[in-house]
């Protein structure tokens, strides 16, 4: 017989720090998981979308603060969870979604450059160790925490022209699993969620690339777009609340027992 009194997922009394959660799939989350009844710390390298988000939370009756992060710095993201544990206590979740798709004018370019090779690592990779490193101890000494990292789709298979994104998100689930093993005897929950395709800035980015390096000169980028989801078996685009319904799961003790996982939220395109 189930030990558990209700079966739905509350949040309340716990402290989440979302990185990226300024603008796109990072938004998203910070409303699923104050719907859920977490208190929000939103830090983005975006401080005034961060700032935003927060006053979005509040005017919806949410606990929430927000400060600027560059996750490729290890002091900006101890100070990120220094500022979240002065303002709330405690950070209960850590989030690590910011992420890029390449250097400052990737788009242009048909084939990333070592500069886009760089950056991507440097935020979508060590993004997610520098945040880790920062909350780790902090969890430990509490004897528990739940880390889930935004990885994608695209880290599952190789992406000719995307490699070093696709790349980038390959390392970001194997770091999950690596962080998984080494905090699991604190009883700190670490997953990743692999999300499918969703329109952000970061896709209209990617739609932008697409249509000029195959020449199409009359399609708009949500056309392109579009055209990409016609394959996928549940025939519908995934939504920055969508990735935010498995965080707020992974982040809950209804997830306690899964750790190291990534999670495909992506309409059945990958199954595995
Ligand atoms: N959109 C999709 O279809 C899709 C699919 C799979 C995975 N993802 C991943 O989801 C995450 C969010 O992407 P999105 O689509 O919302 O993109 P987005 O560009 O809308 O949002 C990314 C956020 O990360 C922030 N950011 C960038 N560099 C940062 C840094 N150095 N420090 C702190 N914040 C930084 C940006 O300011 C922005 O707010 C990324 O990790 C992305 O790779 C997106």
């Amino acid at each position: 017989m189930s030990t558990e009194s209700r079966s739905y997922i509350d949040l309340s009394g716990r402290t989440a720090v979302v990185t990226g959660g300024g603008n796109g799939i990072g938004k998203g989350i910070v409303h699923r998981l104050s719907a859920a009844g977490a208190e929000v710390y939103v830090a983005d390298i975006d401080d005034s979308a961060a700032s935003a988000v927060a006053a979005e939370v509040r005017a919806s009756g949410g606990t929430s603060d927000s400060g600027a992060v560059d996750v490729t710095e290890q002091s900006s993201a101890d100070l990120m969870i220094s500022n979240a544990i002065d303002r709330f206590g405690k950070v209960d979740i850590l989030v690590n979604n910011a992420g890029v798709g390449g250097a400052a004018g990737w788009t242009e370019r048909e084939e990333g450059s070592i500069e886009d090779w760089q950056a991507v690592f440097e935020v979508n990779v060590l993004g997610i160790v520098h945040s880790i490193k920062s909350v780790s101890q902090h969890m430990i000494d509490r004897g528990s925490g739940k880390i889930v990292n935004i990885a994608s789709g695209a880290g599952r298979r190789g992406s000719p022209g995307f490699a070093h994104y696709s790349s980038s998100k390959a390392s970001a689930i194997n770091v999950t699993q690596a962080f998984a093993y080494k905090l699991a005897s604190s009883k700190i929950n670490v997953n990743s969620v692999c999300p499918g395709i969703i329109w952000t800035s970061l896709w209209e980015d990617i739609s932008a690339r697409r249509l000029k390096s195959s020449r199409d000169t009359t399609s708009t980028g949500r056309e392109y777009f579009e055209r990409r989801f016609e394959g996928v078996p549940l025939g519908r685009e995934q939504t920055p609340d969508d990735v935010g319904n498995a965080v707020v799961f992974l982040a809950s003790d209804k997830a306690k027992n899964i750790t190291g996982q990534a999670l495909n939220v992506d309409g059945g395109s990958m199954m595995n």
